[in-house]
C-alpha cells in the first residue's frame, strides 16, 4: 500500500538513497565523500533566453531576506533529484526526468473565494508583484529527512493584501494543477487529484510564508514544483503545495491531500513537533540529506520563536 510505503522508505532506504547519490557524485567525478563537496547552484544552467521562465535560468533582483539559517545548504543536485510530486511519481527519484513534461509558461494562478478583490495573475505578473528575497530554510519531511535549502520568493503575506481577504475569511487553500497529459502520476488515484493543502489566515500570513519562485537564484525546476509553490519551513514539507494553480479564501477549514488519504496520520496543522509521534514511527529525530548520522528534530523545525505564539493554548497532540 503506497502510505507504508512512503513511511518503509524513510529511514533505511534515505541512508541507501542518500550514500547512493553520493556514489553517482563520486563516478562523475564530481565529488570524493559524503557531504564534502558543497555545489552552489551548479546544474541544469541553460542558454541564455529574455525571460527567466526555465528551471536554471537566473533570477533577477534577488535580495537576501531575513530568517536565514546559516546551516549548511544542501547541494542543488540533491534538492533537485530526491523529490516527493507524487503528480509525477511516487518514487523521489523519478519526478526530475518525469517532471520535464510540465509547461510553466503560459501559467495562471485563480486567487478567489472570500476576498474584495478576487484576481487571476498571470505566473509573471505574480513574479513581480514583490521584491524577490533569498529565503535559507530548513525543510523537514514528515518521512524524516531534512534538507536545507536557498529559495527565492516573497511572503505570502503581500499577496494576500492585494486581494484583501474578507472579514469572513479564516482559512487558505492552496490546489495543484491536475492535469494526466502533463502529470503522468495523476492517472493513478494514489491521492484524492487534484493536490490540495491549506492554512489558517494568521498562519498564511506569517511573514515566514513563502510564495516561491526558485532556489539557489534560480527558477524553480519543475521537479520542486514550479513555476509556484508555496514554503511553510516550521511544518512538514507536504503541506507546502506545489505547481499552485488556485488559491482561495474560505470560512472553513479545507479539505487536504494527505489527511484526507490517512486522517490518523496526517492532521490538518502538521507543525514540525519531535514530541508527536507519527503513529508508525518517531519524529525526534531526522537524516539531513548527505549526513550519515541524525540530528535532533527542533520544535517547530527551529522556528518557535517565530511561530509559537499563533499555537499559545493549544493541545499539540490534538491538533497534529
Ligand atoms: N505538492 C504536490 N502538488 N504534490 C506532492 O506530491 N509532496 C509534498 C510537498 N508538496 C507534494 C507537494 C511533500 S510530501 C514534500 S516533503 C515536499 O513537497 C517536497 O518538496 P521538494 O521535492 O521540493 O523537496
Amino acid at each position: 500500500m503506497l502510505i507504508k510505503k512512503t513511511a518503509d522508505i524513510r529511514s533505511s532506504q534515505v541512508t541507501s538513497k542518500s550514500l547512493y547519490l553520493d556514489r553517482r557524485k563520486f563516478l562523475a567525478g564530481a565529488a570524493t565523500l559524503a557531504g564534502a563537496v558543497a555545489v552552489g547552484g551548479v546544474a541544469c544552467v541553460s542558454a541564455a533566453a529574455p525571460e527567466p521562465t526555465q528551471g536554471g535560468q537566473k533570477l533577477p533582483g534577488v535580495v537576501k531576506g531575513q530568517f536565514n539559517t546559516d546551516e549548511k545548504q544542501t547541494p542543488y543536485k540533491d534538492i533537485t533529484n530526491y523529490n516527493n510530486f507524487y503528480e509525477f511519481a511516487t518514487d523521489k527519484y523519478e519526478p526530475a526526468a518525469l517532471a520535464k513534461s510540465l509547461r510553466t509558461r503560459p501559467w495562471t494562478v485563480k486567487v478567489e473565494g472570500m476576498v474584495q478583490k478576487p484576481k487571476t495573475y498571470d505566473i509573471d505578473s505574480l513574479l513581480k508583484l514583490a521584491t524577490l528575497e533569498e529565503r535559507v530554510y530548513r525543510h523537514r519531511c514528515v518521512e524524516g529527512w531534512s534538507m536545507v535549502i536557498p529559495w527565492v520568493g516573497y511572503s505570502f503575506s503581500k499577496l494576500i493584501s492585494q486581494v484583501q481577504p474578507l472579514g469572513s475569511a479564516k482559512y487558505v487553500e492552496f490546489t495543484t494543477l491536475n492535469d494526466p497529459a502533463q502529470m503522468p502520476g495523476v492517472r493513478y488515484r494514489v491521492l484524492d487529484w487534484p493536490y490540495t493543502e491549506g492554512l489558517r489566515l494568521d498562519e498564511a500570513n506569517h511573514p515566514l510564508a513563502l510564495l516561491t519562485f526558485g532556489l539557489y537564484g534560480e527558477v524553480l525546476p519543475n521537479q520542486d514544483g514550479a513555476p509556484v509553490r508555496i514554503v511553510l519551513p516550521w511544518k512538514y514539507g507536504f503541506k507546502s503545495c506545489k505547481s499552485i494553480v488556485r488559491i482561495r479564501f474560505m470560512d472553513k477549514e479545507p479539505a487536504t491531500a494527505w489527511n484526507k488519504a490517512a486522517p490518523n496520520e496526517y492532521g490538518f496543522y502538521s507543525n514540525v513537533n519531535p514530541n508527536v509521534d507519527h503513529p508508525r514511527w518517531s519524529q525526534a529525530k531526522e537524516r539531513r540529506i548527505g549526513e550519515f548520522f541524525k540530528r535532533p528534530t527542533l520544535m517547530f523545525n527551529g522556528y518557535r520563536d517565530q511561530v509559537a505564539s499563533m499555537y499559545a493554548g493549544m493541545d499539540l497532540k490534538k491538533y497534529y
